[in-house]
């Protein structure tokens, strides 16, 4: 098959490599000529594990090309994906979709004269039917499909989430759809991956229900871990005990400071937002982002009650600054609403993150970004872990201790387990479960 990638953000450069190693032939088309420059000389603008790799080794292949010609890149293709930013627009919350709008225009003066637009970006209901209206008018005679194939990628496993995922879903309204959709993910089917197709509108929803609902597990449990530690009772254990049922699944059941990321919040409010449009409630999903939204701000305050009621004068050592590991991503970090909290009650504050200082820096004035853990941590009167980086999960606490005097240290992602941490004579503390004193 041969494919156009409009946008070489996360979703398009993840989506177009991983198509390419399928065998197909992907030009992945961005209007940044900057970015597009880069991609060609390998140079990777964002951090995803493996996918530097994947991208070389099938440009050499030919399989994948970059170009800011959006004409050519889609002349001859079977298949444009929009994979094009869908931000909160400012003011009321709903996706901008003008990015997408721009995209279809320009795709349907360029196809061939029989061609399928795919819609990878996440985008609420009736977007699918909108973009096919504009390809119908700016191209009458030509045969254009219109479907929706939301992703569902993690960011930090990208490519394994692409390659191995639990399901891939496709909406369309014709066979001319469906059969070119269902040669594009061949290799999946093959794998025994179910490849789910549906009516598009349900496709638009599937994509925002799951993350809404993934979303909901996360400010659940954290609810729970609050309840956990006033009766005495350990939150991990609960969230095992759940999470045996296989009614309610394992995962997304693990406490921390609230979701960030570039999809849970902008997503739980674009279906909020569609919601109202609709004249329905989703009132699970609005109490889902009120304890997501109250959550950042609490874990400041208990940091500071944690320091004795008051920060004033005192330096904190942050670790991890980005919304999750394995990703340089800021976007809705809960660091960026704890540090500045920190920073108002007059704490000077320090920070190590191994890959995200360069975009943390400056959205956090005022934070000292030191070159790694325990330069963070060194003369602090308290240690924060806001990241679950791999390389704080074996940190010499010993030498934490010998840094750092009378060290509180809150583990906001209970990495550490409760009972080790009395050896160090480290005032640990964590998040739904018992603390040391
Ligand atoms: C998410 C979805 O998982 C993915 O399917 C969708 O396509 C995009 O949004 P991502 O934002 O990359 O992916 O990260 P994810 O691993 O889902 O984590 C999101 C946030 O939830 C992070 O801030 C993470 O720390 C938090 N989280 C996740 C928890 O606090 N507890 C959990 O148990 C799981």
């Amino acid at each position: 098959m041969r494919i156009a990638m409009i946008g070489t953000g996360y979703v398009g450069l993840v989506s177009g490599a991983c198509f390419s190693e399928f065998g197909h032939s992907v030009t992945c088309v961005d209007l940044n000529a900057a970015v597009i420059e880069r991609l060609k000389a390998g140079d990777i603008p964002i951090f995803e594990p493996g996918l530097d790799d994947l991208v070389a080794r099938n440009a050499k292949a030919g399989r994948l090309t970059f170009t800011t010609d959006l004409t050519a890149g889609v002349r001859d293709a079977d298949a444009v994906f929009i994979a094009v930013g869908t931000p909160s627009r400012r003011g009321d919350g709903h996706a901008d979709l003008s990015y997408v709008y721009a995209a279809a225009r320009q795709i349907a003066e360029a196809a061939p004269d029989t061609c399928v637009i795919v819609n990878k970006s996440t985008v609420p209901v009736g977007t699918a039917n909108e973009v096919e209206r504009i390809a119908r008018e700016v191209a009458p005679g030509k045969a254009i499909s219109v479907a929706s194939n939301p992703e569902f990628l993690r960011e930090g496993s990208a490519i394994e989430d692409f390659m191995r995922p639990d399901r891939v879903v496709c909406g369309v309204a014709d066979d001319q759809a469906r059969d070119v959709l269902k040669a594009i993910y061949r290799p999946l089917s093959l794998r025994e991956v179910p490849i789910l197709f549906t009516e598009r509108a349900t496709a638009e929803v599937i994509k925002y229900a799951a993350n809404a609902f993934l979303a909901v597990k996360i400010s659940f449990i954290n609810e729970i871990a609050d309840l956990c530690e006033k009766v005495g009772a350990d939150v991990q254990g609960v969230a095992k005990g759940i999470g045996l049922d296989k009614r309610i699944g394992a995962k997304f059941l693990h406490p921390g400071p609230g979701y960030g990321g570039s999809c849970f919040p902008k997503d739980t409010l674009a279906l909020l937002k569609t919601a109202e449009d609709n004249a329905v409630q989703l009132q699970i999903v609005a109490a889902t982002v009120k304890v997501n939204d109250e959550r950042k701000r609490a874990m400041a305050d208990r940091i500071i009650a944690a320091c004795g009621g008051s920060v004033e004068g005192k330096t904190i050592g942050i670790l991890g600054l980005t919304f999750k590991p394995n990703t340089d991503d800021m976007r809705d970090a809960p660091s960026l609403v704890i540090i500045p909290a920190l920073q108002d009650a007059g704490a000077t504050v320090k920070a190590f993150d191994p890959e995200g200082m360069k975009a943390a820096a400056p959205l956090l004035p005022g934070v000292e970004m030191c070159e790694d853990a325990y330069a963070a941590i060194k003369g602090a009167d308290a240690a924060v872990l806001l990241t679950e980086w791999n390389e704080f999960r074996a940190l010499d606490l010993g030498r934490v201790r010998k840094q750092a005097r009378s060290l509180v240290f809150f583990d906001l992602r209970n990495v550490y387990p409760v009972d080790e941490m009395s050896a160090y004579e480290i005032n640990y503390m964590s998040v739904g479960r018992l603390s040391l004193n």
